[in-house]
């Protein structure tokens, strides 16, 4: 029944990331990716088409009729990218990952649920894939099949990261290493340095922001490029020499450059923290280290490196992985309801018809097949004939769609059942 649902799919789990940019579609702006789109949609006899790509992913979700014959995978490949050499179509068909029917609602559901990801539980790919759809149905490329499809997909994946903890432990170092920072429970006056103005550091502002720390300076090589983050605690970036003269003291430090010596080392350490003798946190998120063995080690030192994070990083993925099998049981639970759904969907569209033609026939009857007869009968009599015919028309037009749907329900197991 579902047989019309196909993907066809690259992803990090078969190819380098590299290779997987030669199966998109090549486009030089969205006017033209569209046309694309729907010349490939009806060159390869394609009902409805959606497609979806990222860093680690291309996916071709569409629907294709029932009778259509065995779907070309080389031929879609060679209209996605007409520079794939010939001679290679045949080979990289069959390093696509291709799934037809249930295997494919599966699939989606699965990647929407971030099962599939490279780090299980990000949720973006389902922010992703519902910009995908919203882009195809913009576009008229998608239809009521994809729709039916879609809303199984948002209803199950919110189940599966609302009631699976797949999406609850931090992964990333930059929130693990807030994380860190929050442990140490510092008052939100906390005097923090922030040495370099990279894009790490960037994203470490941000969750600065949100907690409520403000007492924050930023330094870096270049400080123009830094005035960004500085703003956001309302104040000018320095550079890296300033440190050197810098007063007030200092609680914590989050340091990430692309340095390849040791930046933070004991003469500046000594130098910052001044007469002040408290423990101090050091978080040092740069590879090389950006702070001294000697400075790492010291007493009053807190250090926090990207080695100790990642092992955190590891231990919530492992979490997040284990939480797959409660997440696998929420979707099919979802499929099988969806069967239902599909089934009274596809005889609503089977009937829509019917009323119509039976409306046809209770016309001809009247106006040509026995339009005489009807002419020669009283005002009376007419007007229960037309009673009659109307009462008819009625009832032949509920009696198909009820038959139907008993023969499709009977053939069902019961919403019970699919919920044990
Ligand atoms: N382990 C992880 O998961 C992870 C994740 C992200 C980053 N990192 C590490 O973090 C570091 C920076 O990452 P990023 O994302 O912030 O990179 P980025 O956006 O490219 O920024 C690089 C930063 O480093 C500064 N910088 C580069 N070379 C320097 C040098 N020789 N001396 C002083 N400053 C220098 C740059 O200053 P200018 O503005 O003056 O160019 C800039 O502030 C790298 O070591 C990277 O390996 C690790």
């Amino acid at each position: 029944m579902y047989r019309g649902f196909r993907i066809l799919t690259f992803t990090h789990r078969h190819h380098n990331l590299r290779d997987i940019s030669r199966f998109m579609i090549q486009a030089d702006s969205s006017g033209d990716l569209k046309e694309r789109m729907s010349a490939i949609k009806q060159l390869m006899g394609i009902d409805e088409l959606m497609y979806l790509s990222t860093c680690n992913r291309v996916m071709y979700l569409f629907y294709i009729p029932d009778d259509s014959p065995a779907f070309d995978a080389a031929k879609f490949l060679q209209l996605v990218n007409p520079s794939i050499p010939n001679t290679s179509l045949e080979k990289d068909a069959l390093l696509a990952q291709y799934f037809e029917g249930q295997e494919a609602i599966n699939h989606l559901l699965e990647v929407a649920s971030s099962l599939d990801s490279m780090i299980v539980g990000e949720r973006e790919i389902f922010r992703q894939i519902r910009e995908s759809y919203d882009q195809a149905k913009a576009w008229n490329l998608s239809g009521d099949n994809l729709r039916l499809l879609m809303k199984l997909t948002v209803q199950a994946a919110k189940d599966v990261y609302t009631n699976t903890g797949i999406g609850n432990k931090p992964v990333s170092v930059v929130s693990l290493s807030v994380q860190e920072l929050l442990k140490k429970q510092p008052s939100r006056d906390a005097r923090i340095l922030l040495i370099g103005g990279g894009q790490t550091n960037l994203l470490v502002s941000k969750f600065l922001v949100k907690h409520g720390y403000h007492h924050i300076e930023v330094f870096n090589r270049t400080p123009s490029k830094a005035q960004a983050i500085a703003q956001k605690f309302e104040r000018e970036a320095k550079s890296l020499t300033d440190l050197l003269t810098h007063e007030g003291g200092f609680d914590v430090v989050f340091i990430c450059t692309g340095s390849l010596q040791p930046l933070l080392t004991k003469d500046l350490f000594d130098q910052l923290s001044g007469r002040e003798t408290h423990d101090r946190l050091v978080i040092d998120l740069s590879v090389p280290a950006n702070v001294s063995s000697e400075v790492q080690q010291a007493e009053l030192v807190d250090y926090v490196d990207v080695e100790h994070l990642r092992q955190i990083a590891d231990q919530n993925l492992g979490f997040r992985r284990e939480e797959i099998g409660k997440a696998r049981q929420i979707i099919q639970r979802h499929i099988a309801s969806f069967k239902q759904l599909f089934h009274e969907r596809l005889i609503e569209r089977a009937m829509s018809e019917v009323p119509a033609e039976i409306k046809a026939i209770r016309q001809k009857a009247v106006e040509e097949v026995f339009r005489k007869d009807l002419e020669s009968m009283d005002p009376k009599t007419r007007e229960v004939v037309d009673s009659i015919l109307l009462y008819m028309e009625k009832k032949c037009i509920s009696i198909p769609i009820k038959a139907v749907k008993q023969i499709v329900l009977s053939d069902m197991p019961s919403r019970e059942a699919m919920q044990s």
